[in-house]
């Protein structure tokens, strides 16, 4: 299994065969000469650093109905908020006074958010902070909006594809939702020039390992500057209720897996990968990830955004959270990056 491992650090793909291999050993070795591997290549290009992006969850209305999602339409336990724009401003000026240089709106597709709305709160926060990137999550649009936005100041977008087996893909949206229609979204926001993130979940139910074959291969297509990936948690308000939960190893294998894939990609240690393990956030970034995303939203909101279950740090003020977070990457000898963090790779000193 080493001389496979090797192969995807020096080629930077696979043949399908060998991804099956790699994914489907459960042994120990391999999954610490992998981790091995891609932290070595992670520091070669990032050193010790991770980056921060400030969330900010600004609203949890949402028209569609994904099977594995708290905030879908049909949830009628979920307790329905906006931001407004005053909200929001407050939300970045305690993020910029916290070292934050991103911030990530993110929300449920809310119709209430046209691109007016958007524009609007998107250009006031480029204006106070134009030291600042502002990353959208709002779901699929249409291309003007996309464009609308990105003129607006919106420099990154964040849209998991969620799995690239357009049968998976069917098994876990309603009949309205297609693989082609996001797959052309994320194809648009390239085009118009966002920095651009997919992803998917691991252990989503239905999930095999094709349907992951098929994720690093439109990864590897798709060449976007984030992927982000966190184990399915199931949601008792949505039909996956009893599905099993994502692997702790097989996610942490994965991260693995694109850091050698791709030495410059940014790689978040994702919420839902904290939340299955208490130090899920601190393996990811020994696994190669190297960004997290703290959640700036108003104390009062958090729980309502509850996409899974026993999602972390839902009880937390923003400033409790990064002083958490840096005792925690202190503890595994990383710290924070300082700036925006879009100057990476080509082996740059960062
Ligand atoms: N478990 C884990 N991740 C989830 N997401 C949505 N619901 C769940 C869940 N039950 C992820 C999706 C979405 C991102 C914002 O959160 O991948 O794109
Ligand atoms: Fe939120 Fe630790 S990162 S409380």
């Amino acid at each position: 299994m080493k001389e496979i491992i090797l192969k995807l650090e020096n080629e930077r793909f696979l043949s399908d065969g060998e991804f099956r291999r790699l994914i489907e050993d459960d042994s120990e070795e391999t999954a610490r000469f992998l981790t091995e591997r891609a932290d070595a290549v992670k520091r070669r290009v990032f050193s010790n650093k991770v980056y921060i992006r400030g969330l900010i969850e600004f609203s949890n209305y949402c028209k569609n109905n994904c099977l594995y999602c708290g905030i879908r339409r049909e949830n009628q336990n979920a307790q329905r908020y906006r931001l407004n724009k005053e909200e929001i401003l407050d939300c970045c000026a305690q993020g910029y006074s916290l070292g934050f240089r991103t911030f990530v709106l993110q929300g449920g597709e809310d119709s209430y958010f046209t691109d007016e709305r958007m524009a609007d709160i998107i250009s006031s926060i480029k204006s106070e902070y134009p030291d600042c990137a502002v990353t959208l999550s709002l779901g699929e649009r249409s291309r003007e909006s996309y464009e609308i936005m990105f003129r607006a100041g919106a420099d990154r977008y964040l849209l998991r594809h969620e799995t690239a087996d357009s049968g998976h893909y069917g098994r876990l949206h309603p009949p309205e939702l297609s693989l082609e229609n996001r797959k052309k979204c994320l194809y648009e926001l390239k085009e118009i020039g966002y920095q651009v993130g997919c992803g998917f979940m691991v252990g989503s139910p239905y999930q095999n390992t094709d349907c992951i074959i098929e994720d690093l291969k439109f990864i590897r297509e798709l060449k976007p500057h984030m992927v982000g990936i966190g184990p399915f948690i199931p949601h008792k308000d949505t039909p996956f209720r009893n599905m099993p939960q994502g692997g702790l190893e097989l996610t942490l294998k994965l991260i693995s897996i694109l850091r050698l894939m791709d030495p410059n990609l940014l790689i978040p240690s994702t919420t839902a990968l904290g939340t299955i393990d208490v130090a899920g956030r601190e393996k990811g970034i020994l696994a190669g990830a190297n960004v997290v995303m703290p959640n700036l939203s108003p104390k009062t909101v958090r729980k309502k955004y509850t996409l899974y279950d026993n999602k972390i740090c839902t009880g937390e003020e923003a400033a409790e959270c990064i002083i958490c977070l840096k005792r925690r990457l202190a503890g595994i000898g990383h710290e924070i990056a300082v700036g925006r963090g879009d100057h990476i790779g080509f082996g740059e000193d960062i």
